[in-house]
Parts: structure tokens; sequence; C-alpha cells
């Protein structure tokens, strides 16, 4: 068996993931999301089987991912050290005041993020402990004066001093 521990020395953006399939919601923080495609527009979210996120995916069938702005890392921790098994996280006030309908999709999203994509899951297969969730995104809102969040090494990061512009 390989133990290696690799993934907090990559960066990744801190989002969270909001699901509802007409009966239950919830909400809960994850970093282990990344584009897969431009056309269709994909991208994935690697969610472990452990979650109560899990098997709420696969039965709702879509979900929003929400990138946090630099502010928000106590709504990172919050929905990332609670789980829906016992909590009903939109109850909680930081979540709850600031909780807006999704446009194309049943489940609730976030005010005052860096960005929404609402996303129509595609396919799901496993990925060693975890389960990878591929989406199609249907719909976004793009926030482009509030500054992502990022984490790395197991501590939040705001983006750093702009260098030059890349290639693509
Ligand atoms: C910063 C941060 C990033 C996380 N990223 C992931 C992730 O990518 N995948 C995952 O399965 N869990 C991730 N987690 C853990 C879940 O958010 C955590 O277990 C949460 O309580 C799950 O909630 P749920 O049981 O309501 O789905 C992360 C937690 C934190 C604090």
């Amino acid at each position: 068996m390989n133990s290696i521990s690799y993934s907090q020395n990559l960066i990744h953006p801190v989002t969270l993931i909001s699901i509802s399939d007409g009966n239950r919601e919830n909400i809960a923080t994850m970093s282990w999301v990344c584009a897969l495609s431009r056309k269709p527009p994909l991208l994935m979210v690697s969610i472990s089987p452990l979650r109560y996120s899990h098997d709420l995916l696969i039965s709702a069938g879509e979900f929003a991912i929400m990138v946090l702005s630099e502010t928000q890392t106590e709504l990172s921790t919050q929905a990332g050290t609670l789980s829906g098994k016992k909590h009903n996280k939109w109850n909680i006030p930081a979540f709850r005041d600031h909780k807006k309908s999704g446009k194309l999709i049943k489940a609730s999203v976030l005010k005052g993020c860096t960005a929404i994509f609402e996303c129509r899951l595609i396919n799901h297969s496993t990925a060693g402990d975890h389960t990878l969730f591929i989406g199609e995104v249907i719909y976004q809102e793009i926030n482009e004066l509030v500054r992502p969040l990022i984490l790395f090494n197991h501590q939040y990061y705001k983006l750093g001093q702009f260098i030059e512009k890349s290639p693509s």
C-alpha cells in the first residue's frame, strides 16, 4: 500500500458544494475541485463515500459549486467540520442569512461568493478512497470583484501578487 501524502503540496480552491434532492439539502466544503473540459464545460469534485454529501449527490443528480472568497474562511471551516448526518448546516445563521435560490437547480446557493457553478451530474466513478463526480456547468455567476480563498498545506491564503499574463 502506498501512503504518500501529496495533496497538501498542491494549491486548491476552497469551495462549498450545495446539494438538494427535493427532500434533503446539504452543504459541505470541497477543495478537490477542478476544471475538466471546455466543450462541454465540465468540472469534477472528488468526494469521500464517508461524507453525507456523497450519496445525496447520487440521489440529487445535480449540485452547485460555490468558490468561497478570502473573507469566508469561517464558512469553510464550519461546512467542512460538521456533517449533514447530524446537522442542518443551512440553519446556521452564517449560511441561512446569505441563502438564495439556485437558478436552474433545486439546491440553494450562497450570496457573496467569488463564483457559483450550477451543474448537472453526468458521471461518477471510484477513484481510490474517493468518488470522482463529473458535472456539466449549466449556469454560472462570477463576481470578479470578490477574490477567491486558496488552500495550501492545510492553511488558508489570499491570492498573491500579479506577475504577468499566462498564454492560456
Ligand atoms: C478546507 C477543506 C476542504 C475539504 N475538501 C474535501 C474534499 O475535496 N472532498 C471531501 O470528500 N471532503 C473534503 N473535506 C471534508 C468535508 O468537508 C467534511 O468531512 C464535511 O464535514 C462533510 O460534510 P457532509 O458529511 O455533510 O457531507 C474538506 C474539508 C475542509 C475543511
